[in-house]
C-alpha cells in the first residue's frame, strides 16, 4: 500500500483516434508504465530516499532520492507505443490527451506539473497542447517544468518555448561511468558505459564496421552498424567500431552483437562532440567522443595487425568539468516568441539513475530480456524534473509565491560556472550561452532566497500574446487597444531580436528579502551593444515592495548594424545586487 502515488489516470482518445485501439501488447491500458520514462521522471521529482541503490550491476552506487523526496505524486499518462515500431522506438503523445491530462490534473489540485514532453520542432501556442495547459494551470498559479528538448545542437530547436513554461536544458554531472579502450600500440582512450558485461584480458581483433559489412550497404552509412548491415563472416570474434548516426545507440551494439563480434565501440560524429551517453549495451562496449573515434581510426588504417582490449566500467566521482552542455539539449533562439529567452535554464540530464519499470528492458529493446529497478537515462526528459522537484521545494518554503516568482527566483539565482571556475561550455569544450544553458545551472538552495523576483500574472501572459501577434488562448478576454509590447512582459531575462536604433524594456522586481535593502545595478553589455539601466539603485524599505526600472538598449557608439553579423545573437547580463543576493538575468540581442 503506498501513499506515495495518490492518483493515476491515463489520456488515450487522441491517440486512439489516429492510430484505432491500443494493441495492448504494446502498452497498458491504464495509467501503469510499461516502458520505464515514466517511472524514471517520476522517481526523480519525488522518489523517497532509498539506501543501497545501484544500476545494472553496480553502477553508481549509494543513495538515491527524488528532488522533493517527501512529495505526493499524482501520474497522468499520456504517451503511448508507436504501433509498428519497438518500444526503443519511442512514444507518441496527442496533443488533445495532454491537454485533456493537464485540465484533470489542475482540477485535482496539483502544485507542480513535471512535463518531460516536447515536440521535435518548434509549434505555434495554439497548436501546442502543453502551451494551453500551461497556461491553464498558471491561472491557478501552478507551476509548469517542461523540458527544451532533445533536437541540439542546432539553433532554433527548441519546444515548450512560452514564457509562463520554465524550459530546461540538459547538463552533466560531476560523474562519469569510465570504460578505456586500450590499443595494440599500448594507447589508452578514454571511453564510457554502463554496460556490465566484460572482455577477457587480452586483446582482440579491431575492425571499423565499413570493413565488415554486406557487400551492398552504400558507403555513405557503412559504418554505422544499422540492423542487417554487418557481415558475420567478417565481424565474428572482433572488436567493431561503429559510428552514431541514423539509428539508436544501443541498436548499433546489437548489431554487433548479432553479427558475432565480441565487443563494441560507439564513436561520436562531429555533431555529438564529447558528450558520451553510457548505455546498457548488450555485450562489451564502450562510447568515444569524436576525436578519439577518429584517432581509433587512424590506428585502425596504420597497423597491420590491429588489436584492442575494452576495460570494465566503473564508476568515476569528481569528473571535470561539470557540468557541460549536453549537446542534445535544445537551443534558442526562440522561434515562437523570440521577446522570450528560452531556455530558461539547465539541470542535470547527461546519465541520470532513476527507478525503472520491472515491466520494461533497460535498453527497451525486445532482444533484451534484463529486469531492472533503477536505469541511466540521458535527455532534458531526466534534467526537467530535477527542476519540477526544487518547484516544489520553492513552494514548500514560500506558499504565498506566484508560479512566475518561482521560476524568477531560479533563473536569477543560476550559476554560470563549471567545477573548474570556468564559463560552463558545450560538449566540445567551447563556451556555452544563454541560448544553450538560459541563465545557468539550477542553484535551488539559492533560488529558496532570491532576494528579488520579476513577478507576473496570468493576464500578463495574455497581454503578451495580444501584442506579440499569437493567436488568444483565451476567448473570455478582449485585447485592448494598446497592449504593452511583448519585450515589457516582466520576464527575468531579456531577448531583444532585430534591434535596430534603440529599445527600452520595463521591468518591475518585487523585494523578497529584508526589509531595508539597497540594491545596485552591474552589466555586462553585449559585445557591440550600450545597455543602460535606470535608476541604477533600488531602495526598499519593506519587504513585498515592487520598483521598476528601464533598460535601453542600443548599438554601441560608432557601431552600425553592418558591423555586426545580422541575425547573429550577441549575449550579456544585468545582475541586481545587495552584497548578499546576486539577482542575474541574462539577455540575447541580435541586429537587424
Ligand atoms: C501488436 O503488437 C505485436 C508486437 O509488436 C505484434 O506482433 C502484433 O501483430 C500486433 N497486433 C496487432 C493486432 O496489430
Ligand atoms: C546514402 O546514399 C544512398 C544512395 O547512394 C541514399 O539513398 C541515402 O539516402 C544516403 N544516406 C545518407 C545517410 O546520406
Ligand atoms: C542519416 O543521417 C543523416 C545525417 O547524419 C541524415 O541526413 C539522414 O537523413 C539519416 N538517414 C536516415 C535514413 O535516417
Ligand atoms: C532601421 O530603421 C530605419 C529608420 O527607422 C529604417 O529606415 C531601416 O529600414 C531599418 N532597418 C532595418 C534593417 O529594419
Amino acid at each position: 500500500f503506498s501513499r506515495k502515488i495518490i492518483g493515476a489516470r491515463y489520456y488515450i482518445k487522441g491517440y486512439e483516434a489516429y492510430y484505432g485501439p491500443l494493441n495492448r501488447t504494446l502498452d497498458y491500458l491504464s495509467p501503469r508504465d510499461m516502458d520505464g520514462h515514466g517511472t524514471h521522471t517520476s522517481s526523480t521529482v519525488g522518489g523517497r530516499r532509498v539506501n543501497s541503490v545501484s544500476a545494472l550491476g553496480g553502477f553508481a552506487s549509494g543513495t538515491a532520492s527524488g528532488g522533493a523526496p517527501l512529495a505526493r505524486l499524482a501520474i497522468y499518462k499520456v504517451c503511448w507505443a508507436i504501433p509498428g515500431q519497438g518500444k526503443e522506438g519511442g512514444n507518441t503523445c496527442f496533443e488533445e490527451d495532454m491537454l485533456a491530462a493537464i485540465d484533470d490534473a489542475i482540477a485535482d489540485g496539483v502544485d507542480v506539473l513535471s512535463i518531460s514532453i516536447g515536440t521535435r520542432v518548434p509549434v505555434g501556442y495554439d497548436e501546442d497542447g502543453i502551451a494551453i495547459g500551461a497556461l491553464h494551470a498558471i491561472k491557478k498559479n501552478i507551476v509548469v517544468a517542461c523540458s527544451a528538448g532533445n533536437s541540439g545542437p542546432a539553433p532554433s530547436t527548441l519546444s515548450n518555448p512560452a514564457p509562463w513554461i520554465i524550459t530546461i536544458g540538459a547538463s552533466s554531472v560531476d560523474r562519469k561511468f569510465s570504460a578505456p579502450v586500450v590499443l595494440g600500440n599500448g594507447v589508452k582512450i578514454m571511453g564510457q558505459t554502463v554496460t556490465p558485461y566484460k572482455l577477457e584480458k587480452k586483446l582482440y581483433p579491431l575492425v571499423y564496421a565499413a570493413q565488415v559489412t554486406n557487400s551492398d550497404v552504400p558507403n555513405n552509412i557503412s559504418g554505422q552498424c544499422l540492423p542487417g548491415s554487418l557481415s558475420p563472416e567478417k565481424a565474428k570474434g572482433k572488436i567493431v567500431l561503429c559510428l552514431r548516426g541514423n539509428g539508436t545507440r544501443v541498436g548499433k551494439g546489437m548489431e554487433v552483437k548479432r553479427a558475432g563480434g565480441i565487443g563494441f565501440i560507439l564513436g561520436n560524429s562531429k555533431a555529438n562532440g564529447d558528450e558520451l551517453a553510457a548505455d546498457a549495451h548488450l555485450l562489451p562496449a564502450t562510447a568515444v567522443n569524436y576525436g578519439d573515434a577518429l584517432k581509433i581510426l587512424n590506428y585502425i588504417e596504420s597497423a597491420k595487425a590491429p588489436k584492442a582490449h575494452i576495460e570494465r566500467a566503473k564508476t568515476v566521482l569528481g569528473a571535470q568539468p561539470a557540468p557541460f552542455m549536453a549537446a542534445f539539449s535544445s537551443r534558442g533562439p526562440n522561434t515562437i516568441s523570440p521577446d522570450i529567452l528560452k531556455p530558461d535554464i539547465t539541470a542535470p540530464g547527461l546519465n541520470i539513475l532513476a527507478a525503472w519499470s520491472e515491466a520494461s528492458s533497460p535498453t527497451k529493446m525486445a532482444e533484451d530480456h534484463r529486469v531492472v529497478k533503477y536505469n541511466i537515462l540521458s535527455g532534458t526528459s531526466m534534467s526537467c524534473p530535477h527542476v519540477a522537484a526544487a518547484s516544489a521545494l520553492l513552494k514548500a518554503i514560500h506558499p504565498s509565491w506566484s508560479s512566475a516568482a518561482i521560476r524568477s527566483a531560479l533563473i536569477t539565482s543560476a550559476g554560470l560556472n563549471n567545477n573548474e571556475h570556468n564559463l560552463i561550455t558545450d560538449a566540445s569544450g567551447n563556451s556555452a550561452d544563454p541560448f544553450q544553458f538560459g541563465s545557468g545551472h539550477f542553484r535551488p538552495t539559492k533560488a529558496a532566497d532570491p532576494g528579488l523576483v520579476y513577478d507576473a500574472s496570468y493576464k500578463d501572459y495574455l497581454l503578451f500574446l495580444c501584442s506579440s501577434g499569437s493567436k488568444s488562448l483565451d476567448s473570455s478576454f478582449k485585447c485592448p487597444k494598446n497592449s504593452p509590447s511583448p519585450v515589457n512582459l516582466n520576464y527575468p531575462s531579456l531577448a531583444i531580436p532585430k534591434l535596430n536604433g534603440s529599445v527600452s524594456a520595463i521591468r518591475t522586481v518585487t523585494n523578497v528579502g529584508g526589509s531595508n535593502s539597497v540594491y545596485f545595478v552591474s552589466v555586462k553589455p553585449p559585445p557591440g551593444i550600450s545597455v543602460k539601466v535606470s535608476p541604477p539603485i533600488l531602495f526598499f524599505n519593506r519587504a513585498g515592495q515592487k520598483k521598476s526600472f528601464t533598460i535601453t538598449v542600443k548599438l554601441d557608439n560608432g557601431i552600425t548594424a553592418d558591423s555586426i553579423e545580422k541575425d547573429k545573437y550577441a549575449f550579456g547580463w544585468y545582475t541586481w545586487s545587495d552584497g548578499i543576493h546576486n539577482v542575474r538575468s541574462p539577455m540575447a540581442v541580435s541586429v537587424a
